[in-house]
């Protein structure tokens, strides 16, 4: 008889061996291979964690410039995968133009051996914030990008494409943090699923276009999405504190509260939440920052519930004029990195994964016939 599992969502299982990220148990409470996270944010650029996360070690300044100068050369486009953006319409969800993206690149440039899995990891990584920005841009503006910019960095890239400038120093650091911020967590569901999908031998498109639909749900990436429409509903602190008591007395689920791991605080929050009140103060904002820091005391107050990562992401990303429905694409544009990391980690040692499920059903009975159904 195989063991059954009492808690629901596997939650407090382990479900598996990783070198790349503790979560709740060390450092601020997320480290990625040892490094804790607020020193990475602090000190690095995002493609320093990813070629950190990706293969092993920080890198020395002159490989952290080859890496970039190798994933610039890397953000063109496909023409077949252009044509196939361009007929995305305008209405359709992001995250479903970066699935699809994914995937198209997958019959385009496939990974036809393990061997090519750091290769093709890269040309995902430059080219991602590529996909996302060429379709909205050509759906949105009518305007068909270049996006092969000379942006030293992911993030820059992301923002040039998308508002067809360079940003400025303030703008490229948050990217740089926040994308630190959402590279790597462990066994979360997105993770999860690219590692089953690794797990059946599969290539790497197929896992990171599993893990994009994951990570799609209001429950994982898509909170931040949803934490940015409440809050952007509330005109004052007070009238937020107003609708906030509404919404718990209704017991309403709040987006951008709570964690499935983390029991008092998310790390990553202190952290974004001092660049949202940078970015707040440079935009002279009076309405949006306050408001949020007034939901997060209220529900504190309440319900002993904090803001997870993707809470002041929301304010923070709106200061920096990138529209709601581009947020949890930006995630995925991180988040690749530990995906990938973690389906080079599940080959590296791999079983397939196939749990047992605690049959609830009918006992074994007769097949009827037909008419007597
Ligand atoms: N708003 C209101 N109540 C919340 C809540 C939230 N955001 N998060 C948890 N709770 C409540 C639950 O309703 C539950 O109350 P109950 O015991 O009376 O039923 C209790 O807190 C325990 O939470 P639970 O749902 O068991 O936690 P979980 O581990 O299953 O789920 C999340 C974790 C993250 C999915 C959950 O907190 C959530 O849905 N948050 C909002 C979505 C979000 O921000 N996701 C991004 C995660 S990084």
């Amino acid at each position: 008889m195989a063991k059954v599992l009492s808690g629901a969502g596997l939650r407090g299982q382990v479900a598996g061996k990783t070198a790349l990220s503790t979560v709740g148990k060390s450092g601020s409470g997320l480290t990625y291979r040892g490094y804790d996270v607020k020193e990475l944010a602090e000190h690095c650029d995002f493609e320093e964690v990813a070629y950190l996360i990706l293969k092993g070690d920080l890198p020395t300044q002159a490989q952290l410039d080859s890496y970039k100068s190798e994933l610039c050369s890397m953000r063109g486009l496909p023409v077949a995968l252009k044509e196939v953006l361009e007929r995305i319409p305008a209405d359709a969800h992001p995250m479903d133009v970066l699935r699809t993206g994914c995937s198209m690149l997958g019959n385009l440039e496939g990974e036809t051996s393990f061997d090519l899995q750091g290769k093709v990891t890269d040309r995902m990584l430059a080219c991602f914030p590529s996909i996302i920005c060429y379709w909205y841009r050509f759906s949105h503006d009518g305007v068909r990008v270049e996006v092969e910019t000379d942006d030293d960095s992911i993030g820059a890239h992301f923002l040039h494409l998308l508002h067809g400038k360079k940003p400025n120093d303030l703008h490229e650091r948050v990217m740089h943090v926040s994308l630190i911020l959402y590279a790597e967590h462990e066994f979360n569901a997105s993770t999860f699923t690219a590692r089953v999908c690794a797990s059946t031998l599969s290539d790497m498109h197929s896992c990171v276009t599993g893990a994009i639909g994951s990570l799609r749900g209001p429950l994982h990436g898509g909170a931040n999405e949803a934490a940015m429409d409440m809050i952007q509903s509330f005109t004052s602190a007070d009238h937020a504190e107003e609708q906030m008591m509404g919404k718990l007395a209704r017991k309403e689920k709040i987006m951008g509260f709570g964690h499935a791991i983390y029991s008092e605080c998310d790390p990553r929050n202190e952290i974004i939440k001092l660049w949202s009140e940078k970015l707040a103060e440079d935009v002279g904002d009076t309405v949006l920052y306050p408001v949020s820091v007034r939901c997060e005391e209220v529900m504190w107050r309440e319900k002993k519930l904090f803001c997870n990562a993707d809470f002041f992401h929301a304010s923070a990303y709106n200061f920096m004029g990138i529209p709601t429905k581009l947020f949890t694409p930006i995630f995925v544009m991180s988040r690749l990195t530990g995906w990938a990391a973690h389906v080079m980690e599940q080959r590296a040692d791999n079983r397939i994964i196939r749990p047992s499920a605690e049959y609830t059903g009918e006992e074994i009975r007769p097949v009827p016939a037909i008419s007597e159904r």
